[in-house]
């Protein structure tokens, strides 16, 4: 059975100046830039729909746009639907709630940064559940070295929050808030309230904050399978690649191959597969023509991630 949420609706940011990345963005968009084999936003775009969404909204610079229309079109390949929105200037990440409030209308929402993946057994499990939170906001945990860079939460065993700041000098915990986050409708009037932190930026961490003074943020902690990456600096950049690249090798399977996940989830079927596996003519489409060989793999029926375990094993050894 798919899982199909047609009350969630999906935010991918992929704008930004990517002043982190120049000069590799000085030509590019950031989020297309290539992550081993497919574009970052491939990843971003993977999550929401292993969350079960189908209904996207791109946002990015009035220039980028373009290069993401021509990338994916209307997205009915992918058995998504997919609308595009402008951010003329870089405002903020909860300015995504202001550009997007007509195509949010009345449901709930997740936002995803363009340059975060996600990878993990228990991942899919993890983001249903938020997807199925029927009010209040979640954001996840993830521990890292250094919190500083990130948004930082605290918070207890159950997931309850206690603070929430973006890039603390003095962390109070070492949970990172990676850029995924599920609200319920409560988010467009939460947006439309913010004022511009010092640097001038709608901060998703401000709309995280008065879900938290609502006592309504709810945190998952992320599963120490998840790996998680912000791929927005050179070194992370490539360090996502080199992920990308290992775990493909080891698994024999494809991290955020969309038309993979479209095929799994139901969004589309065999025929459509084939159809796009065809247009290439590459190991990209090869392997997408294994899949509907793979005798493991029953036409159209949602699998579970979690069928190699062996081969993950040998990599966490
Ligand atoms: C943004 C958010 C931050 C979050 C991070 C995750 O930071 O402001 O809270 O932890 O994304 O990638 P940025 O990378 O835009 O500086």
């Amino acid at each position: 059975m798919s899982v199909i949420n047609l009350q969630l609706k999906g935010i991918l940011l992929a704008g930004g100046a990517g002043s982190r990345l120049a000069p590799l963005t000085h030509a590019t968009s950031k989020q297309l830039l290539p992550v081993f084999d497919k574009p970052m936003i491939y990843y971003p775009l993977a999550t929401l729909m292993l969350a079960g969404i189908r209904e996207v909204l791109i946002i990015s610079t009035p220039h980028d746009l373009p290069a993401y229309q021509r990338l994916f079109g209307d997205g009915q390949q992918l058995g998504l639907t997919l609308q595009y929105a402008s951010q003329p200037r870089p405002e903020g990440l909860a300015q995504a709630f202001l550009l997007g409030r007509s195509f949010v209308g009345t449901s709930h929402c997740a936002l995803a940064l363009g340059d975060n993946l996600f990878d993990g057994l228990s991942l899919r499990g993890q983001l249903l559940k938020a997807a199925d939170r029927s009010t209040g906001a979640t954001v996840f945990g993830y521990p890292v070295a250094d919190p500083r860079q990130f948004g930082v939460v605290e918070f207890d065993e159950t997931g309850r929050a206690f603070s929430i700041e973006e890039k603390p000098v003095n962390p109070r915990s070492r949970y990172a808030v990676p850029g995924l986050y599920f609200y319920d409708n409560q988010v467009l009037e939460i947006a439309a309230r913010l004022k511009p932190s010092p640097r001038g930026e709608l901060e998703i961490t401000d709309v995280n904050r008065a879900y938290l003074e609502r006592d309504q943020l709810h945190v998952e902690g992320l599963g120490q399978d998840i790996t998680w990456l912000d791929a927005g600096t050179p070194e992370r950049l490539l360090q996502a690649s080199q992920f990308v690249c290992e775990r493909e090798r080891l698994r024999g399977k494809k991290i955020a191959c969309l038309e993979e996940i479209a095929y799994r989830q139901a969004f589309i079927g065999a025929e459509q597969l084939e159809c796009v596996a065809r247009s290439y003519t590459n190991n990209y489409g090869q392997y997408l023509l294994n899949l509907l060989n793979d005798s493991s793999l029953p036409s159209n029926q949602l699998q579970s991630f979690e069928d190699l375990p062996k081969v993950r094993a040998n990599f966490a050894a």
